[in-house]
This record gives structure tokens, sequence and C-alpha cells, in this order.
């Protein structure tokens, strides 16, 4: 393992290469990440690289969005694979169907979902600024997709706005029900319940502390309660688990993983950097309408 980790550092100094890894990928994958964090921090972190080639070990959304940044380098998405089930559930022509439903509202994206999505949405948002991306737009109401869970929970944060939801969701965090939440309350009746707003309402509503990943791993760190079960992707466990030795973490139930963010191994993230190959495109004019969108998220969450 060590070969390999000095061979990508090498090769990442001879290329002028950077490595952004979210918070789901395997564990391992932080020994070589330059980055590692949520969605948000990530894509601020793509906006202000000076690096020539960027390796993207995360979601198929995400090096999207990093390209889309960054038209003249070169990113790398070492496994194809990486999809986000959530972004596929959106496609333009469905985002033109949902508009027409509701014309003349302003449409807030999430971040998971495709450019030709981005490129006709008025401002895209992670789970860590949705609240502050909402209110940014002082709508009365305005649409949000593909997340429903995202979006009414984001509601719910903001006086008086209507958010119109697309029925999207994310399979990983569906797997979390209320039953788990009553569960965990009986077994570990000391433990705070800290939960991602992709989570069912019925989920987030029990939970002691609700945010992004990068928010709940700074609301576990500063606290002063000891013992945590953790509402979300074991990614984050596993990385409160080595960087909080002193407190106790239990993901709520074993199955909270996102296959997708799991494709990417060391030997992948050698491969791509060392042959520069799964170079992601986008379509200039869609690239260019999607920057917009983006961009209006990054100027908001400074
Ligand atoms: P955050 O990185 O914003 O917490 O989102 C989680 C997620 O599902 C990424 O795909
Ligand atoms: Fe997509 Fe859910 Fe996986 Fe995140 S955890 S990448 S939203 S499928």
């Amino acid at each position: 393992m060590d070969n390999i980790i000095d061979k990508i550092n090498k090769l990442k100094k001879e290329k002028n290469a950077v490595i952004l890894a979210h918070c789901y990928q395997n564990i391992e994958i932080d020994a070589v990440a330059d980055f590692v964090g949520d969605s948000l921090y990530l894509s601020q972190q793509a906006a202000k690289t000076d690096a020539d080639i960027i390796v993207f070990a995360g979601v198929f959304f995400m090096a999207q969005t990093a390209k889309i940044l960054n038209p003249g380098k070169k990113v790398l998405l070492p496994r194809l694979e990486s999809g986000c089930l959530m972004a596929d559930m959106v496609n333009y022509n469905q985002l033109m169907d949902f508009k027409a439903k509701y014309p003349n509202i302003p449409t807030v994206c999430y971040i998971n979902s495709t450019a030709e999505v981005k490129s006709e949405c008025d401002i895209c948002c992670t789970s860590s600024n949705a609240v502050k991306i909402v209110k940014s737009l002082g709508a009365e109401k305005i649409l949000f997709l593909p997340d429903t869970y995202l979006g009414k929970w984001a509601e719910k944060q903001v006086d008086g706005v209507k958010v119109i939801t697309y029925p999207g969701y994310c399979p990983t965090h569906l797997r979390i029900k209320a039953e788990d939440v009553a569960e965990v309350r009986k077994k570990y009746p000391n433990a705070k319940v800290l939960a991602h707003p992709e989570c069912h309402q019925s989920v987030t509503s029990m939970a002691d502390y609700v945010g992004s990943t990068t928010g709940i791993m700074k609301y576990a760190a500063e606290s002063k309660d000891t013992q945590f079960v953790i509402a979300t992707e074991k990614g984050v466990v596993d990385r409160l688990k080595r960087d909080l030795k002193d407190k106790e973490f239990i993901l709520i139930k074993d199955n909270v993983v996102c296959p997708n963010m799991k494709w990417h191994t060391i030997d992948d993230i050698y491969n791509a950097l060392a042959y520069e190959q799964n170079e992601i495109t986008v379509d200039e004019n869609i690239a260019k309408k999607a920057l917009v969108c983006i961009n209006r998220m990054l100027e908001v969450s400074k």
C-alpha cells in the first residue's frame, strides 16, 4: 500500500495534480487526497485550485461540476460507474415538464444533478447551504429538485417560503427508518442522534441535529456529548472513529452505504492519474449555462 501511495504522491507533483475526495469514499483514499470533505467544500476547492489535473474521488456529478468550474483543466473520475442514483432521477425533459407545471417560479437544484439540469436552473445548493440558498432568493415559492426530503427540510427552516419539490430521493439515506431511530434511542438512551437532511422527514424530525456531512462532523467534534448515533453514510462514521478517538460513534444501521461512492480504490486513482484516463467532458453550451447556476451558489456561500 505504501508503495502505491508514494507513487501517487510522486505523480501528483510531476503532473501538478490535486486529488479531491468525498467523505463517503473508502477511507484508505484519504492517504492520497489533498482535500477531503462534503460536496460544498469540494466544489469550493475545485473552484480555486491551480492544479492542471483534478482527480475526483466522488460521484459523477461532482467531477462534472469540477469540470464546469475548470473548463481548461483535465478532470478525471477514477471509475466511471460512480454515478448518483438521485441525480439520475431527473433528466432535462423531466425538469422542463416540472417547470412547465409551475411556471415563473425560481428553481433550485441540488448539486446532486446533471449538468443539463443545472443549465436550466436558477441556482444550485448542497446539503450544507440549502437553507441559505432558499432564503437568498427572497421568493414566496420555489421549485426544488431532485431531492424532495432536502427540499422539504429546507422549507421547514425558512419562514414564509413554499418549497415545491420534485419526487427524487437518495436510496441510501432512505434505508434509515423512524423505527431505527426509535430502536437506537432505547439501546443508547444517552446518545445524540445526528442525521443528514437527505433522510426521510420521519427520521430528521426525531434527530437531535440535522446537517450535511461536514455539519455532522463539526457538531460531533464540538459537542460535550461523547456518544453519537450517525444517520448518514458509513464513510462519515469511519472518519469520526478515526479522528475523535475519545468519543463513540454508532452507524444507525449497517447498510447505510452508498455503493456508487465505494467504487474507487487506491489502484483506480493511480491508474487514472498515471494514464490520464476517464476524463470528464461537458458540452460547451451546457457547461456555460450550468456555470452560472453553480457560481451563484458559490457567491451566496462565501
Ligand atoms: P453532502 O456532501 O453535501 O453532505 O451530501 C451528501 C451526499 O449525498 C453527496 O452525494
Ligand atoms: Fe447519490 Fe445518495 Fe450516493 Fe449521495 S449517498 S451519491 S445522494 S445515491
